[in-house]
């Protein structure tokens, strides 16, 4: 096989095996004060096995007040922890796999029952789906506080010896929620045009960087989404180009917000009947509700489409007007696209998340010519039961009541 994307190749100065990346994955395999558990070393240990050509850890906290709603986020919010993830970056190192850490704060998308404290973003815009609390907007006191949280928590990234970190600028959280004209309505120094509504990216990176020079950052973004004033791929392009200037070194290509529903991670039909037991949203509802909300959920939650490559156009036009490497996520399950992305389409990297839940070795497969294709059939269950349960593959099937 003479494509690239199997042959080692170097992103942002770190030596990885092949172009295939293990997307960011929400493991929920942290103890309650968000340290990483011996579950998590073996996970990564699984995909450094199993041929990941880098690994890119689930977000991680960097401040209490933005911990994820879903279960044990890990955190990387307090000195002590770095020993912790130390042990589990020298592991991963062994077996020659460099490994990146997402670091993130959810912003509004996160619960005040959850975090027991007030939630922030940068305008008060309630959100759908977290919708029991109304955001308080941040002052600049508070912008300049998570700026100092971000610049820390990559300060600790890099002692717990990561490769790089990955700013989790996508998917709805406080960084996408400034980037996004639906969540920031500001007119000050952080909203209004696209360049304002990037300055806390470009403050974190610039901080950072006074630090730690050589230290890669990363950024994972929402290149689209469906609300109202959301992200459209040509701004994401105009962001794309703030990104290089900023001095990170690398974006990752995603989209959707979580009030766009499953637009992210997409599958063929909603997973209603996960949503009615494992989701806050529903699980506390009577059964008799639950039975009339579960096809009621299903026609008013539109599956997007297409299911596959559903950020090929995005990454194509972002690669066009950038020249740091550019990662593409979402839908690539099988050898012949990436093939495509990689030699044809010219996109540097290709990361996946959810062929790596049902097979960690699924790259060694691929490599060894064993398989073609993931056996993910895009149930969804993972995302919707890691609410509650730290990240397995369900394949379709609730797990037993216990
Ligand atoms: C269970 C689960 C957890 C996820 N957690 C994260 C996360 O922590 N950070 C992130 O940026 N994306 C997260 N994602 C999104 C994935 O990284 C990826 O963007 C999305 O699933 C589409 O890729 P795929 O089609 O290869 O699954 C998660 C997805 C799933 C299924």
């Amino acid at each position: 096989m003479d494509s690239t994307a199997f042959q080692p190749a170097n992103l942002a100065g770190i030596q990885l095996k092949n172009r295939i990346l293990r997307s960011a994955t929400h493991e929920g395999m942290a103890d309650e004060n968000g340290f990483p558990l011996a579950t998590l070393k073996k996970l990564y240990i699984r995909l450094a096995k199993g041929g990941a050509g880098a690994i890119i850890t689930g977000y991680s906290g960097i401040q209490p007040d933005g911990k994820s709603p879903l279960f044990r986020m890990t955190m990387i919010d307090r000195d002590d922890v770095i020993p912790f993830y130390k042990d589990i970056t020298d592991a991963v190192h062994e077996f020659n796999t460099p490994v990146i850490m997402q670091i993130a704060h959810a912003g509004r998308q996160t619960r005040t029952k959850i975090t027991g404290l007030p939630t922030y973003a940068p305008s008060a815009v309630r959100d759908k789906f977290y919708s029991e609390d109304m955001p308080r907007e941040l002052d600049e006191t508070k912008i300049n506080s998570l700026i100092n949280h971000f610049v820390a928590a990559i300060v600790r990234a890099h002692k717990s010896g990561f490769d790089a970190v990955q700013l989790h600028g996508a998917h709805g959280y406080m960084l996408s929620q400034f980037l996004s004209s639906h969540s920031n309505l500001r007119t000050d120094a952080w909203g209004g045009t696209t360049r304002k509504k990037f300055r806390i990216i470009k403050e974190i990176v610039k901080q950072a960087k006074d630090i730690l020079p050589d230290f890669p950052i990363l950024i994972k973004i929402s290149a689209h989404d469906s609300q109202k004033n959301g992200i459209r791929v040509k701004e994401a392009v105009e962001i794309a180009k703030l990104i290089e200037e900023s001095g990170c070194s690398g974006i990752e290509v995603s989209c959707g917000v979580f009030e766009d529903g499953l637009y992210t991670m997409r599958g063929k039909k909603l997973p209603a009947d996960a949503a009615m037991e494992y989701t806050f949203k529903y699980k506390t509802l009577p059964g008799f509700v639950k039975t009339i909300a579960k096809p009621v959920l299903n026609l008013m939650i539109k599956q997007p489409k297409p299911l596959l490559k559903f950020n090929l156009d995005a990454a194509i036009q972002i690669k066009k007007a950038v020249s740091i490497p550019v990662i593409i996520v979402g839908g690539i399950n099988n050898t012949d696209d990436i093939h495509q992305i990689i030699d044809k389409e010219k996109i540097d990297f290709v990361s996946m998340s959810r062929p790596f839940i049902i097979q960690p070795d699924i790259v060694n497969k691929f490599i060894q010519g064993q398989q073609d294709r993931s056996k993910c059939i895009m149930c969804n269950y993972c995302s919707i039961i890691g609410e509650e349960k730290p990240l397995k593959c369900y394949y379709g099937k609730l797990p037993m009541s216990d």
